[in-house]
């Protein structure tokens, strides 16, 4: 069970694309299986990722003009995988010339839904949508589950936002089709009192869709499009880093609550001195856990009690600090419940748990840094202190994982 979601604006230059890249970023670190369409001919999401589209072979152009339409579940043919968990269909020039061409044929605008049928393989599809509400965007609209608007905070960010609504309204009148929408204020600076107004008024049109407080105005994001990289990888301290982390937890939390992300899974939590790890909708040996406490040996030393509706995996720790992953399937992630995280040797990131002694002093407890976010459950796990990056440079050689992953 996926969820395809389209970012869509006729407005240029509203954040659309760095919107597209961040959440599929976000969405893939959390551990899900995320596919970014380059749906723009203008391929910005492919550069901001550091990509190229591939000089020979086919690309998403050709497969949605090929005679009858592509078979479903072809899009997979033209992803890459970008990033750990981050496929990324490259957006080319020929997307631009696909209206004329497909002019004659049957429900040209049903392609891209028909490329990405039965694909199965992703939580979830991102489709960048270029700035107009012509034949490509509808092709997105049609193919998604949700859309998402951003908006800025100038004074035409209004009537912008309400033609996407006008061309929803349409589309759901001819087709039925009526993806659920959000809207998305971005880049409003905190002292930017128009822009405040804007957002204010947006809420009060669009009350419940409005995904308040957004993502802040920071030169961090245009910095780091510059080099192809991610905010989080470009500048993972900064605090602008979280936004779309944050906004993508939200996001997932409601697609979890409307049951349409099941295979989505909540993270370690600490039990006294054990950790459990508990699921309802996948089997035991789909998802397993590897860390410093078992030699990254998966699901080595784990008791598993099975219930009737979930089952538990168990460890039985001394005090100390462990870093871990999951292992989705084949696939090697961080804990998308545990914002902390460490760089490891392998270049990309560890959850980090602490286990303390339950007779430790309350004062020691006290000792420990304040969470920067809630957690969502009162029993999470215990956040590990913060160091820098210095200290932890040695921890990091030291802990060497296996390289099959
Ligand atoms: N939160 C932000 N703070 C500051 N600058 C931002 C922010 N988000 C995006 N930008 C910058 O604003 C510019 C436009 O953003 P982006 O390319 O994402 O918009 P877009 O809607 O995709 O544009 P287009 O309509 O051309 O496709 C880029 O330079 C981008 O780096
Ligand atoms: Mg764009």
């Amino acid at each position: 069970m996926s969820v395809t979601l389209a970012l869509v604006n006729q407005k240029g230059g509203c954040g659309k694309t760095t919107s597209a890249i961040h959440l599929a970023a976000a969405l893939a670190v959390a551990g899900h299986r995320v596919l970014l369409v380059d749906f723009d001919p203008q391929g910005h999401a492919t550069l901001g990722l550091g990509q190229q589209a591939p000089e020979t072979g086919r690309v998403l152009a050709d497969l949605l003009r090929a005679p009858g339409g592509p078979p479903p579940g072809a899009i997979a043919e033209v992803a890459m995988e970008v990033r750990e968990g981050l496929y990324l269909v490259p957006g080319t020039l020929g997307l631009a010339g696909l209206e004329v061409e497909l002019s004659g044929c049957g429900q040209p605008e049903q392609r891209l839904e028909r490329a990405l049928q039965e694909s199965g393989q992703w939580d979830v599809v991102v489709i960048d949508c270029p700035p107009n509400l012509g034949f490509l965007t509808l092709n997105a609209l049609s193919a998604c589950d949700d859309v998402v608007i951003p908006f800025d905070g100038s004074p035409f960010a209004i009537q912008a936002v309400g033609r996407v609504g006008q061309t929803l309204e349409t589309l759901g009148e001819m087709t039925g089709h009526r993806p659920e929408t959000w809207y998305l204020p971005v880049m409003v600076a905190a002292r930017d009192r128009l822009g405040r107004a804007v957002v204010e008024q947006m809420r009060a049109r669009y009350s419940g869709q409005v995904l308040a407080p957004g993502v802040r105005r920071s030169v961090v994001f245009p910095q780091a499009a510059a080099v192809g990289r991610t905010v989080s990888e470009y500048r993972p301290r900064c605090p602008a880093a979280m936004d779309y982390p944050d906004l993508a937890q939200r996001l997932v939390d409601r697609w979890r609550r409307d049951r349409r992300f099941e295979a989505d899974f909540s993270g370690l939590i600490r039990r006294g001195q054990e950790l459990v790890f508990t699921h309802r909708h996948l089997s035991p040996c789909e998802v397993r856990l590897a860390g410093e406490f078992n030699d990254w040996v998966p699901d080595g030393g784990v008791r598993l009690i099975e219930g009737a509706d979930r089952w538990e995996k168990r460890l039985t720790l001394p005090p100390g600090r462990y870093e871990y992953k999951f292992i989705l399937r084949d696939r090697w992630m961080v804990d998308p419940a545990n914002p902390d995280r460490v760089p490891n040797s392998q270049g990309t990131l560890n959850s980090v748990i602490e286990v303390v002694s339950e007779t430790a002093s309350p004062s020691a407890a006290r000792a420990r840094p304040p969470a920067s976010r809630p957690w969502p459950e009162a029993e999470r796990v215990h956040r590990g202190s913060r160091r820098s990056a210095e200290q932890r440079a040695p921890m990091i050689r030291r802990h060497f994982r296996p390289s099959s992953r």
